[in-house]
């Protein structure tokens, strides 16, 4: 996006300044009118990549401003978006009928929506775009590693420890999920039925809303596939678009991926702003780890963004921490102990093992994890 230039047109000088502030904060340089006439002429003048407008200016409505727009040889093609603050459906039918592509209501959502379009309409391209909420995916190179229940409990952490965060947890582990049954879901929504959906009424909104809150869990549940008949079904190719609007309405996303290296995955680890890495301490799961970890960095997948996890998923015979990390090549950030039957007690009733066990050694381990982990994927972000 950098050398792209947005005109931004509002007879309302508060919100001018706000969208403003908040498009060049997305990395745009940003031009500036307070009314139609004046936008058009710079328009014409600077040749803005998007025109962003309130189509209620005072002097020249957005309509009018569309079709002489338009009927510029230098600014026909210029994409033009409405920024309203007429929530009207008709408003929004004449205005799309006289040239503008899009519509928006001026809401508390309004902001990411419009930059996610903009980048759209610049060229900008989404894969590779780290924007909204921030992506921790969770993976394996082996079942029973621990991978669903250590996202659950991870998410449910750092939701504990950042009550003002919006986070989703997504179950993606074909071709049956098990994160609903983890956390007590019953319900009937999950990801193979939401990809079904025409992608234009996945909002970042729509999300909010649908989405389960587990209230023991604090936080919002797309569930996995309910059985592998359905996760064969699962329409793929909408993947990139739960994602990307998910990250848009949550502050943290949260994937399962159990331990599917796929063309579905792949996208999604090299999107994430944090991978973290379950491994156990058997020697066969360690072994496939170093295989699997040495495939994602020919991906170019940096050191820098995995977090791994030693989970003595299996008990406490195995390979030290120290033997792990040799044979992987990776520093391992956390070592979870063995629960005994404390972890599958907790699962089977559908609690975190910081709800139903506070004081063990996992449940500190694991407050303390989250907080590294969520520092670590704001900090990469930052960078
Ligand atoms: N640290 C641990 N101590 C004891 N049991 C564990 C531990 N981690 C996971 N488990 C148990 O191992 C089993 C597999 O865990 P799960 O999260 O489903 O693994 P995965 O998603 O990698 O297949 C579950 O019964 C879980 O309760
Ligand atoms: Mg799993």
């Amino acid at each position: 996006m950098a050398g792209k230039n947005v005109l931004v047109i509002d007879a309302d000088a508060a919100s001018l300044s706000y969208v403003s502030a908040a498009l060049h904060k997305a990395g745009y340089q940003v031009l500036r009118a307070g009314s139609g006439r004046e936008g058009l002429v710079a328009a014409w003048r600077d040749h803005p990549d998007v025109i962003v407008m309130d189509p209620v200016t005072a002097d020249l409505k957005g309509e009018d401003f569309a079709v002489r727009l338009r009927s510029d040889a230098r600014t026909s093609k210029t994409p033009l978006i409405a920024l309203s603050s007429d929530p009207l459906h008709s408003r929004a039918r004449a205005c799309l009928d006289a040239g503008f592509k899009e519509y928006l209501v001026k809401t508390g959502e309004a902001i990411p929506v419009l930059v996610e379009m903009i980048g759209r309409l610049t060229g900008a391209p989404v894969s590779a775009a780290k924007d909204g909420g921030l992506l921790i995916v969770f993976l394996s190179a082996k079942g029973g590693t621990g991978t669903s229940s250590l996202c659950a409990n991870i998410a449910m952490n750092v939701a504990v420890n950042q009550p003002e965060a919006r986070i989703a947890v997504v179950d993606m582990v074909l071709p049956i999920g098990s994160i609903a049954e983890i956390v007590g879901y019953e319900g009937d929504q999950n990801l193979v039925m939401i990809a079904e959906m025409p992608s234009s009424e996945m909002t970042p909104d729509f999300f909010r809303k649908s989405l389960t809150e587990m209230s023991a869990w604090h936080f919002h549940l797309l569930a996995g596939s309910p059985d592998p008949e359905s996760g064969n079904q699962l329409n793929v190719g909408k993947i990139g678009d739960i994602v990307h609007s998910l990250r848009l309405g949550y502050d943290f996303v949260f994937l399962d991926l159990g331990r599917s290296l796929s063309r579905i995955s792949l996208p999604l680890i090299e999107n994430a702003d944090l991978v973290a890495m379950i491994v156990s301490t058997d020697l066969s799961t360690v072994t496939l780890t170093k295989t699997v970890w040495d495939y994602l960095k020919t991906k170019g997948l940096q050191a820098s963004s995995v977090f791994t996890i030693l989970n003595r998923a299996v008990g406490l015979e195995g390979l030290t921490k120290a033997e792990a990390e040799k044979i992987i090549g990776v520093d391992i950030k956390t070592a979870m102990p063995y629960l005994g039957g404390n972890f599958a007690l907790a699962n089977n009733q559908h609690q975190p093992i910081t709800t139903k066990f506070p004081n063990d050694t996992a449940s500190i381990v694991l407050k303390d994890t989250s907080r590294q982990m969520a520092e670590l994927a704001r900090h990469l972000r930052s960078l």
